[in-house]
């Protein structure tokens, strides 16, 4: 009877590791992705996250549009407040416990696609996709993209996961 005690004592221990474990994935911000993923040859994933619409989300928000469409819902700042910044940065859509050194300025990075990367973003592990993908990597999917490109959204466009992914493709050329 005690051995069979201890024994469930010691399953719930080892589960509720792996749950704290899971919550060990933290978000680094891009400028830490920068520096491996700023080739050409490989893509530069970061120029092109950078020149596209999510990098910057945070700038909208401090724009004359923002500010009407704030108003219009008696939002004082929408660079601030929740009910924008959960859609339009990668700091204000994940609790704050999770954030290591990623900002609130660099807007929608690549950590709300790939997931947290502190501890995949080792190049001996991102070289290993399936520990990666243990580590916190995620591949993104047009679920993952609807979490905010929804009808939440006051200006909410219809979105089309094909032709919308396309937009924002940053492809490794040498790659097959
Ligand atoms: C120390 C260098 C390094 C850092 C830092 C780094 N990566 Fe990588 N990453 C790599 C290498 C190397 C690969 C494998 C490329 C290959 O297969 O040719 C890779 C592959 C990837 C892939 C493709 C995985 C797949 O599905 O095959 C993604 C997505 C990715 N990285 C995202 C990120 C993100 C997001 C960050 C920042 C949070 C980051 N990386 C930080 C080196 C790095
Ligand atoms: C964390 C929230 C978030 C996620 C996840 C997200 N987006 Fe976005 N996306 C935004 C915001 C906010 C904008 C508006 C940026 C701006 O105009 O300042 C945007 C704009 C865009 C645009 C340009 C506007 C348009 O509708 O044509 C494209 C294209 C786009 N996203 C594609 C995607 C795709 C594809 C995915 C999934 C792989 C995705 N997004 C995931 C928040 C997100
Ligand atoms: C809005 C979502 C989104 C953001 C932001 C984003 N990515 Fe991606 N990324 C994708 C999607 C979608 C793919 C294609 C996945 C597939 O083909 O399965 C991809 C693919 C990749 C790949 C693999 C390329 C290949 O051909 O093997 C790398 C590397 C990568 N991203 C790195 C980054 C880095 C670094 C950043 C930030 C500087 C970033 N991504 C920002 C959605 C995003
Ligand atoms: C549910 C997620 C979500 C929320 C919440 C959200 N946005 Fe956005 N925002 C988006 C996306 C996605 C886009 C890209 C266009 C679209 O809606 O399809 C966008 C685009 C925009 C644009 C550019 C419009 C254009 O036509 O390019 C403005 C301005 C904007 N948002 C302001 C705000 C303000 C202000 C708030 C808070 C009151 C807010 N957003 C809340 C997701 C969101």
């Amino acid at each position: 009877m005690l051995t069979k005690r201890i024994f469930i004592f010691a399953l719930l221990v080892f589960f509720a590791g792996g749950t704290l474990m899971a919550q060990n994935f933290k978000y680094i911000g891009a400028s830490k992705c920068k520096m491996c993923h700023l080739k050409p040859a490989k893509g530069e994933q970061y120029n092109v996250w950078l020149k596209g619409p999510h990098a910057g989300a945070m700038k909208t928000l401090a724009n004359e549009e923002s500010k009407k469409i704030a108003a219009e819902m008696g939002i004082a700042d929408p660079t601030t407040d929740p009910a924008c910044i959960k859609c339009h940065s990668t700091v204000g859509s994940v609790d704050a416990k999770l954030i290591a050194s990623a900002k609130m300025a660099e807007g929608v990075s690549c950590e709300s696609c790939h997931g947290a990367g502190s501890m995949y973003k080792g190049a001996s592990i991102m070289k290993n996709r399936d520990l990666a993908m243990q580590k916190g990597l995620v591949d993104p999917t047009e679920e993952l993209c609807k979490t905010c490109h929804n009808e939440e959204s006051p200006t909410y466009k219809p979105f089309n996961y094909a032709e919308k992914a396309a937009l924002i493709a940053h492809p490794d050329p040498s790659k097959k």
